[in-house]
């Protein structure tokens, strides 16, 4: 049973889901690894014996983490929205530029004229900032080609960037992100094409882990949604939303009664939204950043999240019109400032939640048979990552028992 390494003189917060406070901490920790698993976690004093003599690291007493995940990003897109950002500091809104062609539209532009080099290339420094602090497992969606060859280019720019930064990654395929202007006044033609066109392409190249879509009035409606959910579900791909951000469209429940993996933003959720979320065992994913970066007031229902024992995964939607983010710990901050998580849940919702909104069982928590993916951190307690903010404290990071 001897591993191929021992991580030792560690502190380790497991966030093993039923871990009393809320960590799981182990003092003097040590954690085996066997290829890419980890095969044996305890006190240092538990080793079994048959570890001695395997290859040792000494953690010099830094903190060990389940690696980070982030479970919603839109990572690949070319271009900026700077001055996006301006006018709406000069009072125009988010929805007023979006209706006026702007918003989604501008980065669906820049990001069909740019090459997949190119866009790879614009992409690779964000995924290298989320990774500095400790990523091992990422979610990219397309949304910004909205046409069969330009989603596919940004999948595939998605895929070559995984394999070149060593960092696991699922796709999601979001045709129904934005009404293309060849389909202007045409929504349920454009929906047909998603449906018929695209998603079959996409789900039989096997470019795609699973379909979102923007349900809202500036978006899709819960109907061409629903028809959306469907195809995927013709071609086995699991769904997910971006539900009930700007207004309280009921786009929760619909995502609830497709079994989606996690409705994300959630602003505007009701009570009987986030019931059906309870029922089906959909997570909710808070974006923090959107709602900071769009100065937004209308707080997720967090109160009616915990007492429905909804799981809450923290994400940064890395994007460039409502979360120019690519700091994960920054998320951490935030969902306890503005959304008055605890840090412990705060943490649990970039590893175990995150691990659940993707779908993902083994990972995002440290325990025999998991993926040996943790990151070490130079910090005194784990309630810092969500304390301190614009510091990184991470000093090594594990992905697949590799350093
Ligand atoms: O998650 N809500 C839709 N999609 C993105 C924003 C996309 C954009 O503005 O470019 C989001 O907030
Ligand atoms: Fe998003």
């Amino acid at each position: 049973m001897s591993g191929d390494a021992v991580w030792i003189n560690a502190r380790i917060a497991t966030l093993a889901a039923d871990a009393a406070d809320g960590y799981g901490l182990i003092d003097d920790g040590a954690i085996a690894i066997s290829g890419d698993r980890i095969a044996w976690i305890g006190t240092r004093r538990d080793l079994p014996a048959d570890y001695r003599g395997v290859v040792e690291h000494d953690c010099g007493g830094a903190w060990i983490t389940p690696g980070l995940i982030d479970c919603h990003t839109h990572l690949v897109y070319a271009g900026d929205r700077a001055a996006e950002f301006e006018q709406r500091l000069l009072g125009a809104s988010y929805e007023d530029i979006a209706r006026a062609g702007g918003g989604i539209q501008s980065t669906v532009k820049a990001t069909r004229a740019a090459s997949e080099d190119e866009l790879l290339r614009q992409s690779a420094g964000r995924l290298a900032a989320l990774i500095a602090e400790g990523l091992t497992t990422i979610e990219i969606k397309s949304g910004y080609g909205l046409d069969l060859a330009s989603e596919m280019k940004i999948l595939n720019t998605a895929r070559r960037l995984a394999r070149q930064h060593g960092i696991e990654l699922r796709t999601t395929f979001l045709g129904a992100h934005a009404l293309p202007p060849e389909f202007a006044g045409r929504a349920d033609d454009y929906i047909a094409e998603v449906c018929e066109h695209m998603l079959p392409a996409i789900a039989t190249a096997g470019l795609a882990d699973a379909v979102d879509a923007f349900c809202e009035t500036i978006a899709f409606t819960r109907e061409q949604t629903a028809r959306v959910f469907e195809a995927a579900q013709r071609f086995g791909l699991p769904v997910k939303l971006h539900a009930d951000q700007l207004s309280d469209s009921g786009g929760a429940a619909l995502a609830a009664q497709y079994g989606a993996l996690s409705a994300d933003h959630l602003e505007c959720a009701s009570e009987d939204s986030v019931r059906a979320m309870a029922q089906a065992g959909t997570v909710a994913v808070l974006l923090p950043g959107a709602y900071y970066f769009l100065r937004d007031t209308h707080l997720p229902p967090i109160a009616l999240l915990r007492e429905h024992r909804v799981p809450i995964a923290i994400s940064t939607d890395c994007n460039p019109g409502t979360s120019p983010c690519t700091s994960l710990l920054l998320m951490l901050n935030m969902a306890c400032t503005l959304f008055r998580l605890t840090p412990a849940e705060a943490l649990a919702g970039v590893t175990r939640n995150a691990a659940l909104a993707l779908g993902l069982r083994d990972r995002g928590q440290l325990a025999v048979g998991m993926r040996a993916d943790f990151a070490l951190w130079d910090i005194g307690h784990p309630a810092e990552l969500a304390y301190a903010f614009g510091a990184n404290p991470c000093v090594g990071r594990i992905f697949g028992g590799k350093r």
